[in-house]
C-alpha cells in the first residue's frame, strides 16, 4: 500500500546513517573514508584509529557495530509493533541493509552491510545467526581478517538457513536473505579482489 512506501522509505533512510563516520569524526576527528578500506563500518573504525587514536579504536568500533546492527533491528521491531506483515518487516529490513550500502547522505557511497544484516537477521532466523556468528568468530580467531569473517558468516547463514527451511507458509525467507546476500557480497568484492591477490591485511 501507499502507507507501506513511506515506511520503506523511513527504513531506508534510518539504514544509511553512516554511524562509523559520524562517530569517527565526532569522537576522532578523523574521517574514514578517506583512509584504510575506506569503508564506514566497525572494521574500518577500527583498523584507521588503531593507528591514529588508538585509546578510542575499540570502544568507537564497538559503538558502530552495535549502532548499526540497532539500525537493522530498530526499523523492524517499529514495523512488528505497528503490525506490519511479516513480509512487510523482511522488505523493511532489506531496506534499512540497501540504506547502509548505497547512503543518500553519502552520495550513495556507504558500508558493507554486515552489521545492518546482523540487526535483520538476529530478529527473524536467530538460530542461523548464532551458526553465523560462531562461524564469524571461529574464522576471526584463526584468520583474522574482517572480510573472511563477514563472507564465511553470510555463507554459514544462507546455508544453514535454507537447510533448517522452517518457512511460515505465506513468507518468503529466501528472497530478501538473498538479496541481503547480494548486496553484501557485491560491498566485498575490493575485499575479495584483494584476498585473492594475497593482499588483504589482518586486522588485529
Ligand atoms: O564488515 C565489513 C568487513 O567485512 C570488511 O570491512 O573495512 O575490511 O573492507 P573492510
Amino acid at each position: 500500500t501507499n502507507i507501506n512506501v513511506l515506511f520503506y522509505l523511513a527504513a531506508y533512510l534510518i539504514g544509511a546513517i553512516p554511524f562509523g563516520l559520524i562517530l569517527a569524526k565526532a569522537f576522532a576527528n578523523t574521517d574514514i573514508r578517506t583512509q584504510g578500506s575506506q569503508s564506514i563500518g566497525a572494521t574500518n573504525v577500527l583498523r584507521v584509529l588503531k593507528e591514529t587514536n588508538p585509546a578510542m579504536a575499540k570502544k568507537l568500533a564497538i559503538a558502530t557495530v552495535v549502532l548499526d546492527a540497532l539500525k537493522g533491528l530498530a526499523v523492524i521491531l517499529v514495523a512488528a509493533y505497528l503490525g506490519l506483515s511479516p513480509q512487510t518487516q523482511w522488505t523493511i529490513g532489506v531496506l534499512a541493509v540497501i540504506g547502509h550500502c548505497f547512503s543518500p547522505y553519502l552520495k550513495f557511497e556507504g558500508g558493507k552491510g554486515v552489521a545492518t544484516a546482523v540487526g535483520v537477521v538476529l530478529y527473524f532466523l536467530p538460530l542461523e545467526t548464532l551458526i553465523a556468528f560462531s562461524v564469524w568468530y571461529l574464522l576471526g580467531r584463526t584468520v583474522r581478517i574482517s572480510s573472511v569473517s563477514s563472507l564465511g558468516a553470510l555463507g554459514a547463514l544462507i546455508i544453514s538457513s535454507f537447510l533448517i527451511h522452517y518457512e511460515m507458509p505465506h513468507i518468503n525467507t529466501h528472497a530478501p536473505l538473498l538479496i541481503i546476500a547480494f548486496v553484501v557480497v557485491y560491498k566485498h568484492i575490493p575485499n575479495i579482489m584483494r584476498l585473492l591477490g594475497g593482499k588483504e591485511k589482518q586486522v588485529i
